[in-house]
């Protein structure tokens, strides 16, 4: 049974493009057997109707705070009351902002202020303004006081502009609250769990670099899951656009040098579990550049000396393994016989192959499918979103683990 069903949903919209997909959320939650209820700021009101959203919730809508005939059926505070989650989507810049400040201008503020329940936020915002210092500022002080934050995702914007703000679609918000709301055991308490996410960055001078395109998104959902079955979670991370999932404890870094010596750092003390979800560049330049390198006469050719990294879990594995070592295989052909061959070269205990010859998972996508390999065995979970995957990923890790070997 849906972890929904007969929960009371209070779903805040501000103003944004992406509130006509709200109405998708409303449904598929509905649909679940949740109740909701639809409170919408001034803003939402250009972009969505109170009779759409009446029909799709079944309740009235509310956006008044100071509505006489409102308040004699249910009063702010007793809706504050009601709500066993507020979520809130999509969530605008200005929305964050007021929050963030504790203000209540507004009816949505208000009951966010006057909540006991957890409040989750969908951002959606172009994406200059999601990267404002102010709105980082804001979202830094909202997940401190453990709001709960789902995306935003990055890519093409309404307003033509490519980057981090879009919110994240329907099913993924839906999944999103279902696991919230979902009573999750604790049995990774006492565990420690070193993860590696994102691209490494490899500077080449003062002003360039090499890279990937890894989006740090699968990393970050493991540390996620992990926390929240109560693993104390080490998340070492290269530049990614994402926040540190709550509770986790995030270092950032940015070659794969340094991903190295933050991970001996964090494994002196024992872990249990290990996972290289980063993607490490393979090698870096043999000497950086101390001032911005030049173009020289007229060659059309340029060469730089690259040196190999070091491998970072290969490393790990033979120098302070954690009790299970679990790496990923990003491989574009021949992908289980690679996998297989890297399990043993890096000494591991599983290994998560991955097809990134395939446009419509793997790296920068939303969704992935996975063939988990250890020594002798073989696992494909379906295909889906990361942050599911992830749970069923930190499942079988834990299952491995409490094999008799
Ligand atoms: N990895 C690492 N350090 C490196 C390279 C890779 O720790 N310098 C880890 C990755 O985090 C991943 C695993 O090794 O868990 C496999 O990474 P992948 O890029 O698939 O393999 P490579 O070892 O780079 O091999 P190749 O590029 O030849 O496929």
């Amino acid at each position: 049974m849906s972890s929904l069903v007969n929960k009371q949903i209070l779903v805040g919209i501000t103003g944004g493009i992406a509130a006509y997909k709200t109405i998708e959320l409303i449904r598929l939650l509905s649909k679940a057997g949740a109740d909701v209820q639809v409170v919408l700021t001034d803003g939402a009101k250009a972009f969505v109707t109170e009779m759409t959203l009446q029909a799709v919730s079944g309740h009235p809508v509310r956006s008044s705070l100071l509505d006489p005939a409102a308040e004699l059926g249910m009063g702010h505070i007793e809706l504050a009351k009601w709500a066993d989650l507020i979520v809130i989507a999509p969530a605008s810049a200005d929305f964050m902002a007021r929050y963030a400040q504790g203000m209540a201008n507004d009816l949505l503020t208000t009951l966010c202020l006057a909540t006991d329940a957890p409040v989750a936020l969908a951002p959606a915002m172009n994406q200059a303004m999601w990267q404002h210092p102010a709105t980082q500022a804001n979202l830094t002080t909202l997940i401190s006081r453990g709001v709960h934050m789902i995306g935003p995702a990055a890519g093409a914007q309404a307003c033509g502009d490519v980057g981090p703000g879009r919110m994240e679609e329907p099913q993924d918000i839906y999944a999103a609250i279902d696991t919230l709301l979902s009573p999750v055991a604790q049995d990774l308490a006492g565990q420690h769990w070193v993860i590696t996410a994102g691209p490494t960055m490899e500077a080449i001078d003062p002003v360039r670099y090499i890279s990937n395109h890894s989006s740090g998104k699968m990393g970050y959902a493991l540390a996620a899951a992990a926390q929240a079955r109560g693993a104390r979670v080490t998340l070492i991370s290269g530049p990614t656009q994402l926040a540190a999932p709550q509770g986790v404890q995030r270092v950032d870094i940015k070659s794969a040098e340094d991903m190295l010596s933050a991970c001996r750092t964090a494994m002196l003390e024992q872990a249990d579990v290990f996972i290289g979800a980063a993607a490490v560049a393979d090698f870096r330049m043999k000497d950086v550049a101390s001032q911005k390198m030049k173009k020289s006469g007229d060659s059309n050719e340029m060469q730089l000396t690259l040196v190999k990294n070091p491998d970072v879990i290969a490393t790990l594995s033979q120098e302070q393994a954690a009790k299970c070592m679990v790496g990923f295989a990003a491989e574009t052909q021949d992908v289980i016989a690679y996998a297989q061959s890297k399990l043993e070269r890096k000494g591991l205990d599983l290994i998560i192959a991955n097809d990134v010859s395939r446009t419509d998972i793997g790296f920068n996508n939303d969704e992935n499918q996975v063939t988990v390999l250890s020594k002798d065995q073989q696992w494909t979970p379906p295909k889906e979103s990361k942050a599911a995957l992830a749970v069923e990923l930190v499942g079988l890790i834990t299952q491995y683990q409490t094999q008799p070997s």
